[in-house]
């Protein structure tokens, strides 16, 4: 059976099943094994997860007396903090499909710009403050049009221009954020730079060590821990960015339990704009492929945050950035009542819960069936979203042309 238990709970004997964070939180390259030696108890205790998944049919028990969580209960308290999360989409003022081209040439112009900023920042230059705030602008101006049409570009990522493409993400990603909060344009702006620089000193981190192409020893997992506090120095160096700035770049993986780092700041200790950082870098991190782990569904990576938010995440925050994502984000991949399968392309103007979505699969007869957008607004009553599906596992390659609405240049979206 699994169980959910407190890391501190854990004992030598016991059968790790999963454990409760992002794959960046963690030195461990597989999340299942028996733990049977000392060192790797410690590690996990030391490591920046709180919670795990045990597995008492391959190991030993928790103690008796002690705390711990079935699948089932954790599955309904996640199902029941998105329901929460129920609400109409951001306005929108064009549609997605309009402001893909748009947003595809300014990720490519974005991504230069935050390659040449970091270059400078890695040779002791000065930031260039002026070109990050028209970067930010145009970013806000296209968030603006449409909320998730960059956010669900800039997730499509290749692993090697993974550090900038993540800034230009939670750039946006802070920016949808900041305007779901109904927060000033000025504040609204200033979200956008503490997301756009809020990594910057990964450019202090040896580059063999950043680009790895597999996980990390304990030695490089702990220099690359140290990225917020070489940021926090590159950015008071520069002495142009705002306290507000400096604070995301130094505070960004703060915890509400106390278990992040560097600080352990705890519950109200940490910033409103660093615990936006903190989900909205987790949701980035967990859909993007990386050398050796492929990305998330982004509807999954959503309901794993709200497995672990408890701990990890300010609830309010973290409710308002489901809010401005969606329940299934455009991209994600899902399960209808009628046994098809479909891409989501558009949030509902009036529920997360009905977007549109691209049909292209049976789940039934595992055909492919001619590609038909539903509005499932206008299916209420006929048809539903019942699941979420792994692209994985299906064998679904380059999904994001269903949504992109291009067509597969060779091959097809099945093998
Ligand atoms: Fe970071
Ligand atoms: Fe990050």
């Amino acid at each position: 059976m699994l169980k959910r238990i407190a890391v501190a709970d854990l004992r030598l004997g016991m059968h790790v099943h999963e454990l409760c964070g992002s794959w960046m939180d963690h030195p461990f390259w597989k999340t299942r094994f028996d733990l049977s030696s000392e060192r790797d108890l410690q590690r996990l205790r030391d490591s920046g997860v709180s919670e795990l998944w045990i597995d008492t049919d391959k190991g030993r028990d928790l103690e008796a007396g002690l705390a711990s969580q079935s699948v089932a209960e954790v599955r309904a308290q996640a199902e029941a903090r998105l329901l929460a999360a129920e609400a109409p989409a951001l306005v929108r003022r064009v549609a997605l499909d309009e402001e893909i081209g748009r947003a595809q040439k300014l990720c490519g112009a974005a991504k230069a710009a935050v390659v040449a900023m970091f270059n400078d920042a890695r040779m002791g230059l000065a930031i260039d403050t002026g070109h990050v705030g028209e970067l930010v602008e145009e970013i806000a101006a296209s968030v603006a049009r449409h909320p998730n049409a960059l956010i669900s570009l800039a997730r499509l990522k290749t692993s090697d221009e993974y550090t900038y493409m993540h800034s230009v993400a939670v750039c946006a990603l802070m920016i949808a954020l900041a305007r779901r909060l109904e927060l000033d344009a000025p504040l609204v702006r200033e979200a956008g730079v503490a997301g756009l620089l809020h990594d910057i000193g990964k450019m202090a981190i040896p580059p063999q060590v950043l680009n790895k192409p597999g996980k990390l020893t304990d030695g490089e997992f702990a220099a690359v821990r140290e990225h917020p506090e070489a940021g926090g120095r590159i950015l008071l160096d520069s002495k142009q960015v705002s306290a507000l700035v400096l604070d995301v770049c130094l505070h960004h993986h703060e915890k509400i339990d106390g278990s992040g780092y560097p600080h352990h700041l705890a519950g109200e200790q940490i910033s409103l704009f660093a615990k936006m950082a903190a989900v909205c870098d987790v949701y980035d991190a967990i859909t993007s492929d990386r050398p050796y782990k492929k990305g998330w569904d982004p509807a999954e990576s959503i309901r794993k945050m709200a497995e672990w938010c408890a701990g990890h995440f300010d609830e309010a925050v973290f409710q308002a950035f489901v809010k401005s994502v969606g329940i299934y984000p455009t991209g994600s991949l899902v399960r209808l009542e009628s046994g098809r399968l479909g891409v989501v392309l558009e949030q509902h103007d009036r529920s997360l819960l009905a977007p549109q979505v691209k049909v292209f699969f049976s789940a039934r007869s595992k055909m492919p069936i001619p590609q038909e957008v539903v509005d499932l607004e206008k299916q209420a009553g006929r048809d539903r979203i019942v699941g979420r599906e792994s692209a994985e596992q299906w064998g679904f390659r380059h999904l994001e042309r269903l949504w992109l609405n291009v067509e597969p240049a060779r091959g097809s979206y099945f093998g």
